[in-house]
Parts: structure tokens; C-alpha cells; sequence
């Protein structure tokens, strides 16, 4: 498994209840630590709510419920973790002193990656000591049930550690997509935002309702886009020239 044998949960939200659940089908140990005092039990309902769903898709001879524990503090947790995830609130100043401190107390081999839906993983590095195994690894929730997982690299990112968050993604069954500029936002979420900002023009123009906006998406190119992108639909549509080249 990318050779790790414990992944490191830092904030053990929604996000990174999902990063757990995942890491722990996957066979791994999961050291988790968050600084809410409830966070723990929720943990361990989310992931205990989510394992038949594991056990139904394949579990790694290896996974058990019994291989997630609650860290004491964050030191604790990225002093002991062979790669971390960071699910910590969508704040900057609140991330990049997280940084500061996973990368204070971590082994400087270990990948630090955040959850970040679209901050720049440069700004995490600012505060680091070894900035070169900083990086950004966005998931989709729920993290244990959607593969994709985007990996960005910040300014100071080593190409090796984008490779070694590479192949753990793909070790616990992900489908990781390398973004080859860090930009805000990354590609899913622009994409998604873009179709957002049309639908909240439409309604403010008064041409649909936003149920009649949800129905004109998924009655129809939803259901393309649960297999395709819009690339290669659009590619399709362009009729017996466009087909010959797929
Ligand atoms: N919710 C989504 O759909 C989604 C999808 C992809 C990425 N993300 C990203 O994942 C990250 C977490 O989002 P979430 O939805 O899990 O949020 P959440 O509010 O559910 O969880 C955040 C957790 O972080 C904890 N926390 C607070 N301060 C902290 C600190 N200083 N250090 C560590 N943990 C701290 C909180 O107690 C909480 O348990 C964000 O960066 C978000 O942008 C969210």
C-alpha cells in the first residue's frame, strides 16, 4: 500500500471521516486527531455508518474497524503517520499554521497533503520547514464512495511527492488527476461553479426555476456525465467525422 502503513487524519469532519473510512476498507492503520472533543465518537459513527456500503464494494483483507484510533494531539498523530490528510475548515491563516505544525512534528519523508477544495497549496508551504512534501489532494464527498481525487502541487512541491501521493490514492482505489497549474478552485469545482453561476443568471432573469434548472440536468446530461465528460460528449455530437477519429 505505497508503502504506509498509517494514514494520518487531521480534522475528522465530514471530509475527513471520509478519508478514513476509505484508508481503513483500504487495510490501513488511521490515526486521527481533531480539537473538537465529540469529533471522535462522530468519527466512529460516520465510519461504523459507512462500512456495510465498504463491505459490499471490497474491503482489503486487511481492513477493521479495530485500526482507527484517536490521536491525543495533532503532534501525537503526525509524529506516528506515514502520510497526512488535512480536513481541517476551509480557513487560510487556520490551514497554513496547521502546516507549520504537522510539518514541525512529522518526519520530513511524509506527504502532507490537504483536502482543500481550492486554496493554493503554495500558501501552505509558506510556514514549512520541508515545503517539498506539500501538496494538495481534493476529494469529493463521500471520499469512501467517489474515486476522483485531484493533486495539485504547490511552487516548492517535489515531483516525487506528487508521485508518492499518487500511488496511495490509487493503492486505496482512487482515481487521482494531477492538475498541471495550481490554480484556485482546481478543475472539478470551476466546472461545477461555471454551471452555477448560468443557473443563478437564469433564475435571476427569470427564465427557469431552480427546479426546473435541477430537472434539465439531471433528466439529461447528468446522466451522460456519470460516464463521460464534456469534452468527449461534445466530441460524439459532432457526428460520423468526429466518431472516426475516437
Ligand atoms: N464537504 C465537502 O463536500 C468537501 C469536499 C471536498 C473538500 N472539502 C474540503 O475539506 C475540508 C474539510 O471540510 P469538511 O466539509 O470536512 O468540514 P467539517 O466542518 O465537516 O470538518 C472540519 C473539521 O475540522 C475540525 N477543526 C477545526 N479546527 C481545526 C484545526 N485547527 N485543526 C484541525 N481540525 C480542525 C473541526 O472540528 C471539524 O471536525 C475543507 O478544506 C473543505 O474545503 C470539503
Amino acid at each position: 500500500m505505497g508503502n504506509i502503513q498509517t494514514f494520518g487524519v487531521a480534522g475528522a469532519g465530514v471530509i475527513g471521516a471520509g478519508w478514513a473510512a476509505r484508508a481503513l476498507a483500504g487495510g490501513l492503520h488511521v490515526l486521527a486527531w481533531d480539537p473538537d472533543p465529540e469529533a471522535g465518537q462522530w468519527l466512529r459513527e460516520t465510519v461504523d455508518n459507512a462500512w456495510p456500503v465498504m463491505e459490499k464494494i471490497g474491503l482489503h483483507p486487511d481492513a477493521s474497524l479495530d485500526r482507527l484510533r484517536i490521536a491525543e494531539s495533532l503532534e501525537t498523530m503526525a509524529a506516528s503517520a506515514d502520510f497526512i490528510q488535512e480536513s481541517a475548515p476551509e480557513r487560510l491563516e487556520l490551514k497554513t499554521e496547521l502546516h507549520r505544525r504537522i510539518d514541525q512534528a512529522a518526519d520530513p519523508v511524509v506527504v502532507i497533503a490537504s483536502s482543500t477544495s481550492g486554496l493554493l497549496p503554495s500558501e501552505f508551504q509558506s510556514r514549512c520547514r520541508h515545503p517539498e512534501r506539500v501538496l494538495v489532494g481534493h476529494p469529493f464527498n463521500p471520499v469512501y464512495l467517489l474515486p476522483l481525487v485531484e493533486v495539485v502541487a504547490g511552487e516548492r512541491t517535489a515531483e516525487a511527492s506528487i508521485d508518492r501521493a499518487i500511488q496511495i490514492y490509487a493503492d486505496l482505489g482512487m482515481h487521482p488527476l494531477q492538475v498541471r497549474k495550481e490554480v484556485p478552485g482546481f478543475l472539478s469545482d470551476r466546472l461545477q461553479e461555471a454551471l452555477w453561476r448560468e443557473a443563478l443568471h437564469l433564475v435571476n432573469d427569470g427564465v427557469a426555476t431552480p427546479e426546473e434548472l435541477d430537472a434539465a440536468i439531471s433528466f439529461g446530461p447528468g446522466l451522460r456525465w456519470a460516464l463521460w465528460g464534456t469534452c468527449l460528449i461534445f466530441h460524439l455530437a459532432g457526428g460520423r467525422g468526429a466518431c472516426a477519429k475516437c
